[in-house]
């Protein structure tokens, strides 16, 4: 087995965070994408190779404050400061730094003296470590922390990226101007075609179906390669037992008829805002199916409407075999 996945693709959005914490940016960055995109991939990449002062915090990290935090070369000896912020901490370590990230920067800025330097701070899966009825707080504070950070440290710039999957955070953090919020997707056909070579595919169309089915999701592609050996019915079928519940769930809240429409169109949520379709867009949501798409991409891109991959103008499904799935399993109830 591949073990190791090499990185791939992304060029352009590393360009980009690479653009934005040359000259910072006055509102921390809201990145949003489906689960297993490469979120966290692409950051700890982007600090991994920064040259400025960087600092990675993995807000979800219970244990290991070595996982929870990831420094730029020019901190590699800023470990100790480390110890001092997290103290004697109770509760995940993750979500302690998260909620202590000011502290961390004022730590290792002053005690390094980086006068002058450029810096980026991430804060990854942000609304599920720190709660969604606490996010529009937490996200106006790392506003304040960019404005006075500057001016008391005597930083070049700052650039804070906050990233998550949870689109119900979206709603929340939609309705203020403290952030600018960007869509990261999953891989591109090129990008993904890359990774699944990588991935020791059986056939040329194997990777079609794996692309057709996962949308490019490198999360979904690792899994269908590596845990199902490629074979897309298995990994459709792993998934069905997941969505059972939610088809249930629909179906108890008498919103099947809703649920159809939006796998016949899933713009159909924006087009007939029904009481009971707003219902059924707040489960969607919530259970990480579908997301709402009406912001620009890292890239500054709108991401292209493709029917056969379940991604409309304002919503998309996060994976295509969601749909699929779905979709069966309505056919099959009916039957
Ligand atoms: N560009 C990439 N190249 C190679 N592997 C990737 C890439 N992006 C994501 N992955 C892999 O896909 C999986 C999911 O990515 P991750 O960053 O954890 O997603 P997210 O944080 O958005 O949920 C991980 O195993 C990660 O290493
Ligand atoms: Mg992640």
């Amino acid at each position: 087995m591949v073990y190791t996945v090499p990185f791939v693709n992304r060029s352009e959005e590393l360009r980009v965070l690479e653009e934005l914490s040359a000259r910072g940016l006055t509102k921390p960055l809201y990145l949003y994408g489906p689960e297993g995109c490469g979120k966290t991939r692409l950051l700890r990449e982007f600090i991994g190779s920064f040259r400025g002062v960087g600092i990675y915090i993995d807000a979800l990290e219970e244990k290991d404050v070595e996982l929870a935090l990831r420094f730029s070369r020019v901190l590699s000896t800023a470990t100790s400061i480390l110890a001092e912020v997290v103290g004697s901490y109770t509760g995940s370590v993750g979500r302690v730094l998260a909620e202590r990230v000011s502290e961390l920067l004022g730590r290792v800025l002053t005690s390094l003296s980086l006068k002058g330097s450029k810096v980026v701070v991430v804060v990854d899966d942000v609304a599920r470590a720190i709660g969604i009825n606490r996010i529009e707080w937490y996200v106006k504070r790392l506003y304040e922390l960019i404005w006075r950070a500057v001016d008391r440290y005597g930083i070049d710039s700052l650039l804070i990226v906050v990233t998550t999957s949870e689109g119900l955070s979206l709603d929340v953090v939609a309705r203020h101007t403290h952030s600018h919020i960007r869509l990261l997707w999953n891989l591109g056909e090129e990008g993904f075609r890359e990774l699944a070579l990588r991935l020791e595919p059986p056939s040329t169309s194997a990777i079609q179906d794996a692309w057709m089915a996962t949308g490019g999701n490198p999360r979904a592609l690792i899994e269908l390669a590596m845990d199902y050996g490629w074979e897309v019915d298995k990994w459709l079928n792993s998934l069905e037992r997941r969505l059972l519940r939610v088809a249930e769930e629909v179906r108890h809240r008498g919103l099947a008829k809703e649920l159809e429409m939006v796998i016949e169109d899933i713009d159909s949520i924006y087009r007939n805002p029904s009481r009971e379709m707003l219902e059924l867009r707040r489960l969607l949501i919530e259970e990480n199916l579908i997301l709402s798409k009406y912001m620009e991409t890292l890239v500054g891109r709108e991401l292209a409407p493709s029917r056969s991959l379940g991604i409309g103008r304002y919503y998309a499904w996060q994976l295509p075999a969601y749909r699929e799935v779905l979709r069966k399993i309505l056919d099959e109830h009916r039957s």
